[in-house]
């Protein structure tokens, strides 16, 4: 009998560790843009959506400087520029029908992260040459379009 089950284990786990891994592709703010006129409108006042512009012409080419300017950086084939919807939100591929996006817990099965102070963090860290400390709730008032509308 265990001959059986551990083969089986060790395919069920396997098939687990592809689900986790399984990659959601990034599809671009205009896509965003389309049911969230709002949130879109308000994050182009925030400095992310310049964060590409940011950098200096001489910049723009250095691999070291492209990860934290720009979203899904070589996780995209395109490169998409500044620091859009998804690199809070999460790719968006598999989350962004109207069926799944209604549904909260279906959506973040789908790919959407629920945006954190760690996910901020991932940026803002001393590997930024202009790091001088983070402040999460001082940040939000203008890094986040959510908080800052209305
Ligand atoms: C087809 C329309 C549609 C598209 C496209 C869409 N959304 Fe949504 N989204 C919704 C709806 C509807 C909700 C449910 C809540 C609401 O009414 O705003 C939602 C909710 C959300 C939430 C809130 C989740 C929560 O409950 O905390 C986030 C964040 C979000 N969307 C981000 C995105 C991002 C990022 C994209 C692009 C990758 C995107 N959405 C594309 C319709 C859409
Ligand atoms: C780890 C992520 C990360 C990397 C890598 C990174 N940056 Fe940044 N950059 C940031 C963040 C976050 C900010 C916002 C200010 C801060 O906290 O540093 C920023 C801000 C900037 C600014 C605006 C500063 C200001 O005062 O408005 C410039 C210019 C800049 N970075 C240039 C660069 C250059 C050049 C490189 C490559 C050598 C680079 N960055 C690499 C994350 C990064
Ligand atoms: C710098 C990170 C960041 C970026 C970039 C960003 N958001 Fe958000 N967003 C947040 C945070 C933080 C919240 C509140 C917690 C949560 O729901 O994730 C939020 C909440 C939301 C919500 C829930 C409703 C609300 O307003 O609170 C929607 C919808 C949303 N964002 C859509 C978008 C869209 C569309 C874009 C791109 C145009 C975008 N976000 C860009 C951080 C970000
Ligand atoms: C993908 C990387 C990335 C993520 C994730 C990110 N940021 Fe940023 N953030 C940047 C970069 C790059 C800049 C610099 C833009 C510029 O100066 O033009 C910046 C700038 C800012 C600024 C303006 C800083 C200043 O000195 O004026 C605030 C505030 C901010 N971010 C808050 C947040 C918050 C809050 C979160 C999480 C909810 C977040 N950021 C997530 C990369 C990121």
């Amino acid at each position: 009998m265990r001959r059986i089950i551990l083969p089986l284990l060790l395919v069920a786990l396997i098939g687990a560790l592809f689900a986790l891994t399984e990659d959601h592709q990034y599809i671009g703010e205009s896509k965003c843009k389309m049911c969230h006129q709002k949130q879109y409108k308000a994050w182009m006042e925030t400095k992310h959506a310049k964060a590409f512009d940011a950098l200096k012409a001489e910049d723009q080419g250095k691999e070291e400087c492209l990860g934290c300017h720009n979203t899904g950086y070589k996780k995209s084939a395109d490169l998409l520029k500044n620091v859009q919807c998804e690199a809070c939100h999460g790719p968006g591929s598999d989350y962004k029908d109207m069926k799944v996006m209604k549904d909260k817990e279906k959506a973040i099965a789908a790919g959407l992260i629920i945006t954190t102070e760690e996910t901020c963090k991932m940026c803002h860290n001393e590997k930024s040459p202009t790091f001088k400390g983070f402040n999460f709730e001082e940040a939000k008032k203008t890094g986040v379009h959510a908080v800052k509308s209305e």
